[in-house]
């Protein structure tokens, strides 16, 4: 079986860290054509460094790491240090990168992979706000029917907002950016709140990721106890949500997910339930479906493949 070739669009973000690390640990499955980063969890010149700090850390400095949009379409930037601290990589203390950072922008980057792979070989996987690929979108209309498909963390149902009463803060920070990803055609396959808050961090699978004995693994035990806090004390859950890795697992083992096919739409008008991801899960409307959202994860499943899978860095 070929590897997939993918972009991972991404803010890091300790979760969003470990879902690059998944990737980065999986060459059999996943081709890791670049990562572009985002303005999200905190600021654009956070996320890139924070992405190349990660890709040293998993022994990956070849890793191609581009900085894209340094804030959303039109509305002011959010971002979350509340939950991933002021480094947005807060925990484990790790080196400054000595990698260097692509000189052409995150948006053209995919483009202009898009453009000259054939079509429909490239996925992206989106672990922050949708800003560059709507932005690629926006420049580049023709990229939309290359696009093989998209798997992006966002979004809630069952589990409505995180960020607000209703929104989740990756669509939230960009509800623009998503409209125009959920209209675009392109097959969509979404992780929201409903999977994500199922794969949590309990302490036996952090002492799991601890008893790898490698640097990876206990900076991933690090992150994932410092980026617990916002969750227990929101929800009381019993560990840090990991968000994003459920989109890199999904690319090596779709089966340890289940979901639906229906249409999703953003709230881009009210103030109130801005940047809501309205899905159809009852098919009370006649609206087309445009996005498989997920509902369910084998969690045992999911940590066993994570943590095997960040014992080989
Ligand atoms: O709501 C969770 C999402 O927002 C995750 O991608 C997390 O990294 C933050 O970006
Ligand atoms: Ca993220």
């Amino acid at each position: 079986m070929q590897p997939r070739k993918v972009i991972i669009d991404t803010d890091p973000g300790q979760d969003d860290a470990i879902a690059i690390m998944l990737a980065l640990a999986s060459p059999e499955e996943i081709d890791l054509l670049g990562i572009t980063t985002v303005a999200g969890n905190v600021p654009l010149s956070l996320t890139e460094k924070n992405a190349r700090i990660v890709c040293e850390l998993a022994g990956k400095p070849q890793t191609l790491v581009f900085a894209g949009c340094d804030r959303p379409l039109s509305r002011p930037l959010i971002t979350a240090e509340h939950v991933h601290g002021k480094t947005g990589l807060d925990g484990p203390v790790l080196p400054d990168p000595e990698m260097p950072l692509q000189s052409q922008h995150g948006v053209d980057f995919i483009i202009e992979s898009l453009r000259t792979a054939p079509a429909k070989t490239i996925t992206l996987c989106l672990l922050g706000p949708l800003t560059n690929i709507a932005s690629g979108l926006l420049k580049a209309p023709d990229i939309a029917d290359r696009i093989e498909e998209i798997v992006m963390m966002g979004g809630a149902y069952f589990e409505v907002g995180n960020i607000t009463p209703s929104a989740e803060f990756n669509i939230y920070v960009d509800p623009e950016a998503a409209d125009i990803i959920f209209k675009s055609g392109i097959p969509i396959t979404v992780m929201p709140l409903d999977i994500t808050h199922k794969a949590l961090v309990t302490k036996p699978r952090n002492e799991a990721f601890r008893d790898l004995g490698t640097p990876v693994g206990t900076a991933t035990a690090e992150m994932t106890n410092f980026f617990e806090r916002f969750d227990k004390e929101k929800y009381g859950s019993a560990g840090a949500p990991l968000h994003d890795p459920c989109v890199t697992a999904y690319l090596i083992e779709p089966e340890l997910f289940t979901g639906r096919f229906v249409n999703v739409m953003i709230e881009t008008t009210s103030e109130l339930t801005m940047g809501m991801t309205v899905a159809d899960w009852w098919n009370v409307t006649n609206r087309p479906a445009n996005a498989t959202f997920m509902n369910d994860i084998d969690a045992d499943g999911f940590f066993a493949l994570l943590t095997e899978r960040l014992g080989r860095l």
